[in-house]
């Protein structure tokens, strides 16, 4: 596995196994990994010639108050979890190769990006989309693999593939949870204790949401504030967003249909946690990691 910080160098060689015919699956990530990010590896190995990680924090999607300083970094522990996946380059690039002084250029999704998320953490998706464009240039991959626990960032990715003609194919693979149904995170480790277990209750209100689908219930406003309900018992947690929307428009939703998905954004303490759950019934993806343990490896240093 080799590791690589300069974009010329990445670039060169991607566009060297290209011009070979070699399919790049490419998985972008922050770091920190965890099973859930291990899911998408796994997939990316199943289904390409090569694989290339990103590692890196980016910067441009964290809004001035919020956590991009302590946001979790251990490369050394990723790169070990990297090569045990059988990645072929780990993409790690310091903050000023990827934005050098005199940066200015960004890309801004201006329709699914404006509620949910996007109302509640302004400029985000805009630097989501900045970062993912630059990786999809750097890479070049055929294939890249997102994860549905991230939503919303999923249907911008995927309009902005379309939008701007990227030629590669995204590919969004379901949530991994732990046992008792938290969605893995690498925010996950600064939960301790009472936060911990009060955490349960997102998944716990989106699990409620589809049970009362199931009942027959379908207006959104009832099931909505059912879900409130559940995470307003925790004394810990404080509701930022929780809404029931269209899965291809993102649009709020009065009546629940096939096409529903709950979603919601909650400070646990001081850590903000989302999650989301398709609430037709069906299928439910419930996937704990293998292990049942959140991420606990202390923080280090990155590239
Ligand atoms: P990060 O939070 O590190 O996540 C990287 C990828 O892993 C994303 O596609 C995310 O949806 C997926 N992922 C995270 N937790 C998951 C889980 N429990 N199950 C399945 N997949 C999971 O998302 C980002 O980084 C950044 O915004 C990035 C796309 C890299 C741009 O900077």
């Amino acid at each position: 596995m080799e590791v690589i910080c300069s974009p010329r160098r990445i670039q060169t060689l991607a566009l060297k196994w290209k011009a070979r015919g070699r399919r790049i699956a490419f998985v972008p990530t922050m770091g920190f990994l965890h099973e859930g990010h291990l899911s998408l590896l796994r997939a990316a190995r199943a289904a390409a010639d090569v694989v290339v990680v990103s590692i890196f924090v980016n910067p441009a999607q964290f809004g001035p108050k919020e956590d991009f300083n302590k946001y979790p970094r251990d490369l050394e522990g990723d790169l070990v979890l990297c090569r045990k996946e059988k990645v072929d380059v780990v993409f790690a690039p310091a903050r000023k190769d990827i934005y050098p002084p005199g940066f200015s250029t960004y890309v801004e999704e201006n329709d699914l990006s404006r509620d949910l998320c996007g109302a509640a953490r302004l400029g985000h998706f805009r630097g989501v989309a900045t970062v993912v464009a630059k990786l999809f240039n750097l890479v070049q991959p055929d294939l890249a693999f997102f994860g549905a626990k991230d939503f919303q960032q999923s249907r911008v990715v995927i309009r902005m593939v379309r939008d701007l003609n990227f030629p590669v194919k995204i590919e969004v693979m379901p949530t991994v949870r732990e046992k008792d149904g938290l969605a893995l995170s690498s925010r996950n480790r600064s939960l301790k204790g009472e936060a911990r277990r009060q955490a349960r209750c997102l998944y716990r209100s989106l699990v409620l949401a589809r049970k009362l689908v199931g009942e027959g219930k379908r207006l959104a406003g009832e099931i909505k504030t059912a879900m409130e309900r559940v995470i307003k018992d925790q004394p810990l947690a404080r509701i930022d967003y929780i809404e029931i929307f269209d899965t291809e428009t993102l649009r709020p939703q009065r009546r629940v249909n096939r096409r529903s998905v709950a979603a919601l954004a909650v400070f646990v303490d001081k850590t903000r946690l989302i999650d989301n759950l398709s609430i037709w019934p069906g299928r439910l993806s419930l996937k704990p990691s293998p292990e049942g343990g959140g991420p606990s490896r202390p923080l280090r240093g990155g590239c």
